[in-house]
């Protein structure tokens, strides 16, 4: 859906992105992470077509970002990191107006105006005023604006910065939605851990370089991290652990004084369906069973280190 070719962009002096290579198919909802004047934006500015390259070449929905832009635009949704708001109109006029330049006329665009109002879950807000909706709800807004002419690929600029908690989950749920609707979506942001739970792939951009790119499965593995399971038994906590010491699937194990097992598995384990069975088997029915996932921060400093000075 999105191929890139060592696309480069100068602003004088300076490299803002160089030779950036993506490939993102349909389906996936891409992460793309790094700090502040990493060269997200210019990146994705230039796949929406705004901003053309200086060297190198792209395709988004196999249409070419340079000589192509009215065929992507019109399959792409862009979501830009600040966009202005109509302070003084209400959000269905907001929406109307948009699907009025989408040339989406008549019943057809209150319907679409009403689904996108739907969907984002700000259909009691249609009469109220933007400037009295919350952040959160504005970015919503923002999100449901960049859907009404359905399209296929969304590129969103850090949709999730400046929310506060609450805000930055609700916007993360509509995006879970989004993605299960099967859209392809690119997505920045400068902090990991708020893309991890959505993301099937990341790339880690920094000073305008790609340091990796691939799936977070991948990122995982070649960080050399892997999941930790907690386990509660009920019985003697130490001789399950002993039990459990016994698989050839375990890595490490702990068990600490209120019996609580801790264990990681090796790269070639099976799922964790083994350790149950192993449990039962040996009589120590399992009260607690929770995997905790590695520490994405953690991970991110080790792949990254040595690369960035
Ligand atoms: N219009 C511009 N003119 C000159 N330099 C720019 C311009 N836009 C961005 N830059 C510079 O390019 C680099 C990448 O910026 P940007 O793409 O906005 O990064 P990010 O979105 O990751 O924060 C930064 O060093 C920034 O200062
Ligand atoms: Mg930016």
């Amino acid at each position: 859906m999105i191929e890139t070719h060592n696309l480069t962009k100068t602003y004088k002096n300076l490299v803002a992105v160089r030779n950036l290579n993506l490939q993102i198919d349909k389906g996936d909802v891409y992460g793309f992470i790094g700090p502040n004047g990493a060269g997200k934006t210019t990146t994705i500015k230039m796949l929406a077509t705004l901003l053309k390259p200086t060297r190198g070449t792209a395709t988004v929905c196999g249409f070419n970002i340079v000589g192509q832009s009215m065929a992507i635009r019109h399959r792409i949704g862009y979501m830009p990191d600040f966009f202005g708001v109509y302070d003084d109109m209400r959000v269905h006029e907001y929406l109307e107006f948009f699907a009025a330049a989408y040339r989406i006329r008549g019943p057809a665009r209150k319907k679409i105006v009403d689904d996108v109002l739907e969907l984002t879950d700000l259909r009691g807000k249609k009469q109220q005023l933007i400037q009295g909706l919350s952040r959160g709800m504005q970015q919503r807004l923002g999100l449901a604006r960049v859907l009404l002419h359905d399209p296929e690929v969304l590129l969103l600029d850090e949709p999730a910065s400046g929310l506060d908690p609450r805000a930055r989950i609700e916007v993360r749920e509509l995006l879970k939605e989004l993605r299960n609707m099967g859209k392809t979506i690119l997505i920045s942001s400068h902090i990991l851990s708020e893309l991890a739970e959505l993301c099937n792939k990341i790339g880690i951009i920094e000073k305008g370089e790609l340091l990796y790119s691939g799936s977070l499965e991948d990122v995982m593995k070649e960080a050399g991290s892997s999941e930790v399971v907690i386990l509660g038994v009920q019985g003697d906590g130490k001789a399950a652990g002993e039990l459990l010491r016994s698989s050839p699937h375990i890595e490490t194990i702990d068990v600490d004084e209120k019996g609580e097992i801790r264990l990681t598995l090796k790269e070639d384990a099976p799922t964790i369906g083994f350790i149950s069975e192993l449990l039962v088997k040996g009589g120590f029915p399992i009260v607690r069973m929770e995997q905790e996932q590695p520490d994405l921060e953690e991970v991110f400093m080790r792949v990254t280190k040595g690369i960035v000075s």
